[in-house]
């Protein structure tokens, strides 16, 4: 995430994540699913502008959204929010008694994979403990944020690349030796996370395992392994749960990209692509295709 401070404002650009392998190794007695994943940062951003406000205003947390990703469901602006359950766990935490308004200018697609919620959420961790002066250490910030959700380990700390094991929530950072690049596409439609989980369980899936040849393939590689690596357990089941995904896939691997997957749980999928302007040109070919929404993004914190 980058930050900009403006008066007594904070704007933060907050990144989402593609996963470039994803192994479910299983369930777990608390009903989680432990992962092995490796997460890249990519620049589809939402932006968040954090101002405190003084002690009279009535609510603790003032959350607006102005909405810039077409189709997304009505975002909660409640405690259902993760934005707001992050701002409201640090003020009981730290029992500190600041009042924020938040406004949120949403690009990143709902219900895709690709973490835009956690990104928020744990954006507003970081900015709200150096805004309110809370002088929470990374560590305290580190727990709050698993508290909160398995993807907001990853964004907390802005590393370009990391492993992400147990709930997602433990990281191994990984160094990237060159930018990447890719296509993406989301459907209109989005999956739950939870139902998608349940479905992998109720076929029981064999362990595939992809995650330690991508990350050796990230290391030493060539852009051919590392497209030889790309894969997600979680794929048949999501696209049993939403032919869309099938379809998108589909064209994907029809288009010329290295490799085509799905990221996290769904619905958005990428195409790994050679270099930023395929990927745009790529990505201007398939908004005709009439599949849903498309970007062209590269990684980047
Ligand atoms: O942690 P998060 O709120 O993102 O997870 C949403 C849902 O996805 C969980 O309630 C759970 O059903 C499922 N999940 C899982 N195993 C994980 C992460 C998520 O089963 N490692």
């Amino acid at each position: 995430m980058r930050f900009l401070h403006r008066d007594s404002e904070l704007l933060v650009h907050t990144p989402s994540k593609l996963n470039l392998s994803l192994d479910v190794l299983g369930r777990r007695p608390d009903g989680y699913h432990e992962l092995e994943t490796v997460m890249v940062s990519v620049r589809l951003c939402d932006t968040l502008n954090f101002r405190l406000l003084p002690a009279s205003d009535a609510a603790p947390v003032a959350l607006t959204v102005h909405e810039l990703a077409p189709g997304n469901h009505a975002i909660p602006l409640g405690a259902d929010n993760l934005i707001v359950r992050a701002a409201l766990l640090l003020r009981e935490r730290t029992q500190s008694d600041f009042r924020v308004r938040i406004e949120l200018t949403k690009r990143i697609p709902s219900e895709a994979g690709m973490g835009g919620g956690s990104s928020d959420a744990a954006a507003t961790l970081v900015a709200l403990n150096a805004l309110a002066e809370l002088r929470l250490s990374s560590a305290e910030l580190h727990a709050l944020a698993a508290e909160l959700g398995s993807d907001l380990n990853f964004f907390l700390d802005s590393w370009p690349a990391a492993t992400c094991t147990s709930r997602g929530e433990h990281l191994s950072p990984l160094e990237l030796n060159r930018p990447l690049h890719f296509v993406i596409v989301k459907p209109p439609t989005g999956l739950s996370t939870g139902k998608v989980f349940a479905r992998w369980g109720e076929h029981n899936q064999p362990h595939s395992r992809a995650t330690a040849s991508l990350v050796q393939s990230l290391r030493t590689g060539s852009l051919q392994e590392l497209a030889g690596s790309i894969a997600n357990s979680l794929t048949a089941s999501a696209c049993e749960l939403n032919p869309d995904l099938t379809t998108v896939l589909n064209q994907l691997s029809r288009a010329d990209v290295l490799a085509s997957e799905m990221t996290g749980s769904g619905s958005a999928c990428f195409g790994l692509c050679r270099s930023a302007r395929q990927a745009q040109r790529l990505a201007n070919k398939l908004r005709h295709w009439n599949l849903g929404q498309v970007w062209a993004v590269s990684t980047g914190v």
